[in-house]
């Protein structure tokens, strides 16, 4: 997608809590990096989130999705207000954007940066260096379910989980084009229960199994998604792709996230090839860090280089990593959890920048 001369559109959201403290920290950065490579962009800020929801009663405007639309990608921060029950913004705003742009990918890359603290003893960056592919559009994310006698001692409630061919297939065909591309390991590990959910995860067994012969050249291999939890603390070095389920997808990139270094380095995408795809740290509003200028904004920082990496913009994603690289292997930053770091968020984000304007 990269062309000379060509000025890419960016959506922001910057949400609630942190959101906009981290979000803030990715721009300054995309604009050091963009600008020392030649890439041109213009963003427009929307203010949809929990503050906007308690004003409005609406999570989204009804011409916003259509509007999203338009752009090259999104930029979220974060949502989660105190004030607004849950579900109501992760529904109606969050996923609602998933679903409708079809984003099918949930992509979360867990890799140990040198200079980064993990909790796994003994295990250094060479060991962690894998990427999660988590369906996003289906599973018990969809949304649908019921009540029966709601509210008396019989009550009985229903929580669906929905897979399809279509939505299966095309999600474990990434992950395999993902691995050849990587050329790593060149290995896909299918995660699932398909012990247990003996319908929806045969249905990915079966779809996994016959995906996987037209890529002989790369291992397709499995592990059930309790066995993984383990693994993942015991031989994180084993894994190159993995690809799994919504659910269990986002489980288990929480457990990546904290063998990674923690929430405060944890990016995501929401991908669908060739359309506006929408880039986030995989971490909360945090409200309680919020307006304090303390919260970590590498994760953001690390979800913009997606962001530009997805657009082709490739000299302006290794100036975002190479900073971020450098920055945490100075030993500047003394933690990656909020209020630790020895810095402010604008520090960090200060550093970063200058280092990825050199
Ligand atoms: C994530 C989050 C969301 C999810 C919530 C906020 C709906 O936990 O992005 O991992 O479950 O997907
Ligand atoms: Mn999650």
């Amino acid at each position: 997608m990269a062309s000379c001369g060509k000025v890419y559109k960016i959506a922001v959201i910057p949400g609630d809590g942190i959101g906009p403290e981290v979000v803030r920290e990715g721009l300054k950065v995309l604009e050091a990096a963009a600008s020392a490579a030649g890439m041109k962009y213009e963003i427009a800020c929307y203010d949809f989130g929990g503050e906007r929801y308690l004003r409005t009663g609406e999570a989204l405007p009804e011409s916003a999705i259509d509007e999203l639309r338009t752009f090259d990608a999104i930029y979220f921060g974060a949502i989660g207000h105190p004030d607004v029950p849950p579900g109501v913004l992760e529904r109606g705003l969050l996923l609602r954007i998933r679903f409708e742009l079809d984003l099918y990918i949930n992509l979360r890359p867990v890799k140990l940066y040198p200079g980064v603290w993990t909790p796994l003893k003994d295990k250094h960056p060479e060991d962690i260096d894998f990427v999660v592919v988590r369906e996003n559009t289906e599973d018990v994310y969809v949304g649908i379910g019921g009540w029966l006698k709601r509210g008396t001692q019989d009550e009985v409630a229903f929580q669906v989980a929905v897979y399809t061919r279509h939505g299966t297939e095309r999600c474990i065909k990434y992950a395999f084009e993902l691995a050849r591309l990587r050329n790593k390991k060149r290995r896909v590990t299918l995660v699932d229960k398909s012990n247990v959910l003996t319908y929806g995860h045969e249905l990915w067994r079966r779809t996994f199994e016959e995906v996987a012969k037209d890529y002989p050249d790369i291992e397709a291999d499995h592990a059930y998604v309790d066995a993984c939890c383990m693994w993942m603390v015991k031989n994180p070095e084993w894994f190159d792709v993995i690809v799994t389920t919504n659910m269990f997808g986002d489980i288990i990139t929480d457990l990546g996230a904290i063998i990674q270094g923690g929430m405060g380095v944890a990016a995501s995408g929401n991908i669908h090839p060739g359309r506006t795809s929408m880039f986030e740290p995989i971490h909360g509003s945090a409200p309680k860090y919020a307006g304090k200028n303390v919260a970590n904004p590498i994760a953001a920082i690390l979800a913009m280089q997606m962001l530009v990496d997805f657009l082709g913009e490739h000299e302006t994603a290794k100036r975002i990593e190479q900073a971020c690289i450098r920055a945490l292997g100075s030993g500047k930053i003394k933690s990656m959890e909020a209020g630790r770091m020895g810095m402010s968020t604008s520090e960090v984000g200060d550093f970063i920048a200058s280092l990825a304007s050199e």
